[in-house]
Parts: C-alpha cells; structure tokens; sequence
C-alpha cells in the first residue's frame, strides 16, 4: 500500500456519544501536535462533513475535556453520509481544507462511513471504538463501555435499596441495541436474578422458575436485567407476561436508558481512549488504513474495519456460566 504524506488530520465523533470520546480526541489532537501535524475538528459527524462545518483546532479546544462526558465535537448520525451525492460533497469539503486523513471515533455505522469513504476516495482513515454497546471487534472493550457498566450497576444498586424495602420484583431495561454485552456486566455486578440478553432467547417459563425458586429460598426482592432488542421483548413486556403467571409479585419496571451515555468517564475508559488517540495518530503516519485500532490484553491492535464491524463479538459464556451460578 502506498505510504502517504499526512500533513492535517480530519477528527468526528459520529453516532451514539459515549463517556470517553473527549478524551480520545483530546489524545489524538495532542499526539497531532506532538507529530506537528494540523488538526481539524469536523462538527456533528459527517453531517458537519458534509455542511462543512469543519475548523482548525488549537490546543485551547482540548484543555478540560478529557474528564467530560458526551462529545465536544457534537455527534449526529448522517442519512446524507449514507448516500453517493452526500459524500461527494463531504470529500470536496476535507479537500478545500486540505484535510489528508480521518480519525473516525464511533460505532459499527461511522466505521463503515470511513470504509466507504476509504473506497470511493482513498483518504486514509482509521477508525476508533467508541459505542457504550462493547459489540466491535477487535478491541477487548470499547471507550465508553465501561463507564456505561458503571453508570447502570450504580443506578441498580439505588433500585435494590427500594426494591428491598417494599420486597419488590423490579424489571431494568439497559441499552446495548442487538448486544447483551452491558446486560451481562450491570447484571453480574448488581446481583440480578436473572439476565435477558438479545443472543440468547430465554423462554419466560424457565424465568418464572427461577423466580418460584428464588422465593423458596426466602429472596424477597428481585432485579432482572433486560437487555435492550431482546428476543423475549421489552422490559415492560415480560413483566406483564410474568405477571399472569406470578400475580402475588409487586413488579415493576425501570428503563434505564440514556443516562447510560452520560457522564464523566471512568479511569479505564480514560486510558483506553487516551492510548487509542495516540494510536490512531501514529498509525496513520505508518500507514495503516482502513483499520480499526483497538486494545487486546493491554496491546494496541490494528484490525481492518471490515472485519471489526462484520465479525459477531460474543457475550463471554462464562460469563453467563457465572450468572447463573450467581443468582441460583
Ligand atoms: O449505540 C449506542 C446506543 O446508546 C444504543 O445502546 C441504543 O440502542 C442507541 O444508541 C440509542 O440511540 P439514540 O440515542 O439515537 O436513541
């Protein structure tokens, strides 16, 4: 693959914002500068792409945002990206800018974006994990999930202190869109009943024997997590079925939702960003394109972007195994 001269980098945040996204920008504007490069910050994703809403950045739009949630660079997802005549207009944008290479930070759609765009126009791009989902691979964890973990296992801990109180079967519905990646982690580290995940259908006769078996046991209240895009449905959805079935419970439901992308991001997701940034810089002065960088025991990996969204990143089933053990 022919090596390019990088001379200014293009940086978006595209898709879902997640806890960590600063952070990772803030490496990678740092690590352009150490590298002295330009660096350029595209606003709401390739929505800003297309509307040209791309600036210089300097050092002072980098100062006090590695400790914040959300995205300073705003994110949007981009119907117009999607489509021939939309990025045709992105890329005469980063070409009046004289913009030569991309750092994408975002999910499975936004790394596709830049493997599209690294088709039709060969700007090299590399993309970095950035989804509270956990469901790339290539990388042992996204930035941002473990954050959202966190965010979720201490809202449940305050539903366990209200559902102890009253003996309560309350139902928690977490985000993770297809995956159950959030739902196995808040659920091992809340000490739910059970976990509904969407790779797994659990049929709602062996949840209610759980439930029946619980009780026995003298448990009085009850946390089931249920994952976002679940086969079995909603949360809302199987409490009511559960309902007929166990009338004597007092259910009720909570959804945890948003509040899950908030927030300052935990150490963890701090270095991982932190290390990817300065990744996604030196990779593309190597000459890696097309490529996801993500971290795999502790180690800084390139993964083609192709296999990084296609491959299905698995729940660990030992940590199902775990669960089960756990809530029995
Ligand atoms: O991909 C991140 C995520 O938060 C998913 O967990 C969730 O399904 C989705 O985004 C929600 O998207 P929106 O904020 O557009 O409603």
């Amino acid at each position: 693959m022919e090596l390019k001269t990088i001379k200014k980098i293009g940086v978006l945040t595209s898709g879902g914002d997640a806890p960590g996204m600063n952070a990772a920008i803030r490496a990678a504007v740092r690590a352009g500068f150490y590298y002295n490069l330009d660096m350029y910050g595209i606003y709401r994703g390739y929505e800003g792409m297309i509307q040209n809403d791309i600036k210089k950045l300097d050092s002072r739009n980098i100062t006090h945002v590695l400790e914040r949630g959300g995205t300073f660079l705003k994110s949007a997802r981009s119907e117009e990206f999607r489509t021939p005549e939309g990025r045709k207009k992105a890329y005469a944008n980063l070409k009046a800018h004289g913009i030569d290479a991309l750092i994408v930070i975002g999910g499975d759609g936004s790394l596709t974006g830049a493997h599209l765009f690294y088709q039709e126009y060969g700007i090299p791009a590399i993309g970095l994990p950035g989804t509270i989902d956990n469901d790339l691979s290539g990388t042992d964890s996204t930035i941002g999930f473990d954050t959202a973990c966190n965010t979720a296992i201490e809202a449940i801990d305050k539903i366990r202190d209200t559902a102890t109180s009253h003996d309560r079967l309350f139902f928690v519905e977490v985000m993770g869109r297809d995956a159950g990646f959030i739902a196995v982690n808040a659920g091992i580290g809340s000490a739910a009943a059970a976990i509904l995940i969407p790779e797994n259908k659990t049929p709602i006769e062996s949840l209610i024997e759980k439930l029946k078996s619980r009780t026995k046991a003298m448990k009085t209240s009850n946390i089931v997590i249920v994952a976002e895009g679940g086969k079995s449905g909603s949360a809302q959805e199987i409490a009511d079925k559960v309902k007929k079935f166990l009338p004597y419970y007092d259910i009720k439901v909570t959804i945890l939702g948003h509040l899950q992308r908030g927030g300052a991001p935990t150490s963890f997701d701090r270095l991982l960003a932190s290390k990817l940034g300065v990744a996604a810089v030196e990779g593309l002065m190597q000459g890696k394109y097309d490529v996801m960088a993500g971290l795999i025991n502790h180690k800084v990996v390139f993964t083609p972007i192709v296999k990084a969204i296609v491959d299905d990143k698995k729940v660990d089933e030992d940590d199902l195994r775990v669960a089960n053990i756990l809530s029995t």
